[in-house]
């Protein structure tokens, strides 16, 4: 049974959203250190830096988990490679029950570039991946996403930042890293990423400054705390592919509420967000990673309705966020009892008017000009939209019940009239 359902399972293993159990638990992390050195026993490369995964895998009752790897306490670096001008440099790391991660990393002749980011992982490790359904490795090949760097000078990046790929984030933070050293001496001389250079002075424009501190008696500036977004996110486009061809389309403006000392508004940023997940005939995921921690899940799937006509249906949203510094999760929220934003199979389903998803008491996600199809996009295009109930139905609302009031009570009051000329009548008679 098993080996013949694993192209079944780790089918639906990518269908799955973030399922964010059993992560509460204390875990420490280690920063790594690899310093290889060339024949002549001079430093060639050189890397410390941290890293975590959170991974979702099947367990033995159907149910999806999602799980933290972390680096143990003991990892070795067998098969790092120092490279030249011809062959890649190679940072190699082995750690845990039979879990591995490299990156091959090539040089031209000024700068040096990750190529890919191979990441294996064992859920044979039942501490990691407790109840997994299928055992034994799984190997996930990822294309490095960061600039080139100059040659000669040490790659920087203290701050973390997020790799997505087949429902695996990888995190890393505090990284330093230089290929292809010279002369066996780490460069003084560094390429900080840009997420550490801090944002240029303040946001303020200069003559804005200017007048605050002319009309103020201290000199400082005032802090410039970030303000909570008031405007509407900017509206991404997103998309899955299944081999080359479009499978999932997904326009959509996100903002999130997070409610924890006072709700907080995230806006998503379409720019750096990157779109995962997966395409099925009976359901179909999307998550979304932002690069700043964000990772938001949506589930469809499809219902007969009575009429014996298919209809998909937005099913579960699953939010998780992530610690900046160190990538741990904060918080992850997940509700899977929608029955929102049903059209017909083979068509698309569209409401522009802002709507609202509350994904538990704390967290709730805001859409904007919404425009999704989950399944059955041909050429790349969307199907004939069905639009939500009127995109104003606020005002709509108040007309049909007014009008339904209105209706009864001229009912009513012709009833009374009918009801009180019979009765006069019936006295006549008498
Ligand atoms: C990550 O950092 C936060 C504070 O910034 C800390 O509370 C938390 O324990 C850290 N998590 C891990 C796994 O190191
Ligand atoms: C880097 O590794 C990937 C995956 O193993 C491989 O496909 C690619 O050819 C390698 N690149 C170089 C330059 O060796
Ligand atoms: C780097 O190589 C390219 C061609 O491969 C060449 O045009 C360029 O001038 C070279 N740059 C330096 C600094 O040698
Ligand atoms: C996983 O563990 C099982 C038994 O616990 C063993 O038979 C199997 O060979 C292991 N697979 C790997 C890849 O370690
Ligand atoms: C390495 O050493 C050579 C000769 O000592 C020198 O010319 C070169 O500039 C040095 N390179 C670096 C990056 O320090
Ligand atoms: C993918 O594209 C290639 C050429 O771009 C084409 O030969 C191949 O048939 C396509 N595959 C599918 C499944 O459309
Ligand atoms: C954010 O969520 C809180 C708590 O659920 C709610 O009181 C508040 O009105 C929400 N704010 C917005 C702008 O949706
Ligand atoms: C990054 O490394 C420095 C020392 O190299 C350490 O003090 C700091 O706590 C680390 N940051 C995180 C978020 O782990």
């Amino acid at each position: 049974m098993g080996p013949r359902r694993s192209a079944a399972s780790s089918c639906r293993r990518l269908l799955l959203p973030l399922l964010l159990l059993g992560v509460s638990g204390f875990f420490q992390s280690y920063a790594i250190e690899v310093d290889i050195k060339d024949a002549s026993n001079a430093t060639c490369l050189y890397a410390d830096w941290m890293m975590r995964f959170l991974i979702t895998y099947e367990s033995n009752n159907g149910d999806y988990k999602t799980t933290t790897l972390n680096l143990s306490s003991s990892v070795t670096h067998n098969g790092s490679v120092c490279g030249n001008d011809t062959q890649a440099a190679v940072v190699a790391v082995q750690f845990g029950e039979g879990h591995s991660w490299s990156t091959n990393i090539t040089k031209n002749n000024e700068t040096y570039q990750g190529d890919f980011i191979t990441l294996t992982y064992n859920t044979n490790d039942t501490a990691v991946f407790p109840d997994a359904k299928r055992k034994g490795p799984v190997t996930v090949v990822v294309k490095d996403s960061l600039h080139p760097v100059r040659l000669n000078t040490v790659f920087v990046c203290h701050s973390s930042y997020f790799i997505e790929a087949e429902n695996i984030t990888q995190i890393f933070w505090n990284v330093t890293v230089q290929a292809f050293v010279q002369n066996g001496t780490v460069s003084k001389k560094e390429t900080r990423c840009p997420a550490d250079i801090p944002t240029s002075a303040p946001t303020v424009p200069p003559t804005i400054a200017n007048v605050t501190a002319a009309s103020t008696t201290t000199s400082s500036p005032a802090p410039t705390t970030a303000p909570t977004p008031v405007e509407n996110p900017e509206t991404g486009n997103y998309s899955l592919k299944s081999g080359n061809k479009t499978c999932f389309l997904a326009t959509v403006g996100l903002q999130l509420n997070v409610s924890r000392d006072k709700p907080v508004l995230i806006n998503i940023n379409p720019k750096t967000t990157i779109a995962d997940g997966a395409c099925g005939n009976t359901t179909a995921t999307l998550k979304l990673n932002d690069g700043n921690g964000t990772l938001i899940g949506f589930t469809f799937a499809v219902k007969n309705t009575s009429a014996n006509v298919q209809k998909f249906y937005l099913r579960e949203v699953n939010v998780t966020l992530l610690n900046r510094l160190n990538g741990s999760v904060i918080s992850s929220a997940d509700n899977s009892n929608f029955s929102k934003w049903d059209a017909f199979l083979g068509s698309s389903y569209m409401c522009r008017k802002e709507q609202t998803l509350q994904i538990n008491e704390d967290v709730q996600v805001h859409t904007f000009n919404l425009w999704i199809q989950p399944f059955l996009v041909e050429a790349n295009k969307f199907a004939t939209a069905q639009e939500c109930s009127l995109d104003d139905d606020s005002i709509l609302i108040p007309i049909v019940v007014g009008a339904a009031l209105a209706v009864l009570i001229a009912i009513i009051v012709a009833a009374y009239i009918i009801g009180r000329r019979k009765s006069y009548a019936g006295y006549q008679t008498l």
